[in-house]
């Protein structure tokens, strides 16, 4: 190192990230032509490339979201790693009673930080998805399943604009205290920059702690790595990402996928910090699940990786 840059220069990062992988479920809810055996190998890949967190399915209604309704068929497909967490949305009970009976391990809530985006992707109001929520959280609770929550919109809204830190932090309180152990900050349409975000982050940071805390980068401005680099000096260590950056939602149009897997893996390992996860066969089961959508992987890493291997 050049002695000018004295060590007190380098930045604190965490030494590990646990990754949530949600290519399964944010990646292929926008995906018709996708089989349930096209899903269950992915989520067999998932886990062999050492994903420990799989979001693999979602129960909500097949009328708003038919690409999920193949859910169970999924759960009980795969072939279930001991220590992979497989997890699974579910808006209310109804979906909390399928997800119980498929086998999912965890369960997890959405709400959105603007009411623009709660009244087109569930239908009601933040107050009134809160409401819905507190007996999804209790029932799970005493299945002995844990509730993660997410919260979408948090920085920007595709119908109502800037959502400001004070509202996002607001809602990701009330869904940390209705009992979700962890809560997942969505920029659904990636519109976020660093400054913006750490801006958000810190009003979240104030009522709730960095363990009870993850990212979930949508990357369509192509920020999301580096909003990602900031939540991890901000001392946040939960990270959703999807293979290949499948994805999108059906109700923020023109969203894209979340940021990569492979990207991040590689961002994290480059950087000192432990995935566990073997970026060769990641970057392997992105590209199979691509070739089967006909389309390259949205991943610099896998797109090195694949050129690397081509030269040699
Ligand atoms: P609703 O729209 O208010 O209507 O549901 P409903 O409760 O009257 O139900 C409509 C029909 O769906 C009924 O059937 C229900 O029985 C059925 P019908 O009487 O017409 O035959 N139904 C269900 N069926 C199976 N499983 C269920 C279920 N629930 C109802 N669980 C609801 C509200 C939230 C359920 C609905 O609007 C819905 O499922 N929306 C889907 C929204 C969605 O999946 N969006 C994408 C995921 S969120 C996301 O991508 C953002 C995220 O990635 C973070 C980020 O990026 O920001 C998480
Ligand atoms: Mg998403």
């Amino acid at each position: 190192m050049n002695d000018c840059l004295a060590a007190r220069d380098l930045p604190t990062l965490p030494a590990s990230v646990r990754i949530v992988e949600v290519g399964p479920r944010d990646g292929l809810q926008n995906e018709s032509s996708v089989t349930v055996g096209d899903k269950i190998t992915l989520v067999n890949q998932l886990s062999a490339a050492g994903l420990q967190y799989i979001e693999t399915g979602a129960f909500v209604s097949p009328k708003w979201v038919p690409q999920m309704a193949d859910s169970e068929d999924v759960f009980h497909g795969i072939h279930r790693t001991s220590g992979v967490i497989y997890a699974a949305l579910a808006p209310n009970l109804k979906g909390l009673e399928r997800a119980l009976a498929a086998g999912a391990d965890e369960v997890a809530i959405f709400a959105s930080a603007s009411e623009g985006f709660s009244q087109h992707n569930i239908h009601c109001s933040i107050q009134e998805s809160l409401a819905r929520f507190k007996p999804v959280i209790a029932q799970a609770k005493s299945s002995g399943i844990r509730v993660r929550g997410y919260l979408s919109c948090v920085t920007d809204c595709p119908y109502d604009g800037p959502t400001s830190p004070q509202q996002t932090a607001r809602i990701a309180h009330a869904l940390y205290q209705l009992g979700c152990y962890e809560i997942s900050l969505g920029d659904t349409i990636g519109r976020a920059t660093p400054l913006r975000f750490a801006a958000m982050l810190n009003a979240c940071l104030s009522d709730i702690p960095a363990e009870a805390l993850a990212v979930h980068c949508h990357n369509t401005w192509g920020q999301a790595l580096a909003n990602i680099y900031q939540s991890l000096l901000m001392g946040i260590s939960t990270i959703d990402t999807s293979v290949a950056g499948l994805g999108g939602c059906p109700y923020a149009p023109g969203a894209s996928g979340n940021v990569a897997t492979e990207d991040v893996v590689y961002l994290c390992e480059q950087s000192g910090i432990h995935t566990g996860i073997d970026l060769q066969k990641l970057a392997l089961a992105g590209e199979a699940i691509c070739q089967r959508l006909g389309r390259r992987p949205s991943s610099n890493a896998a797109l090195a990786y694949i050129a690397g291997r081509t030269q040699t």
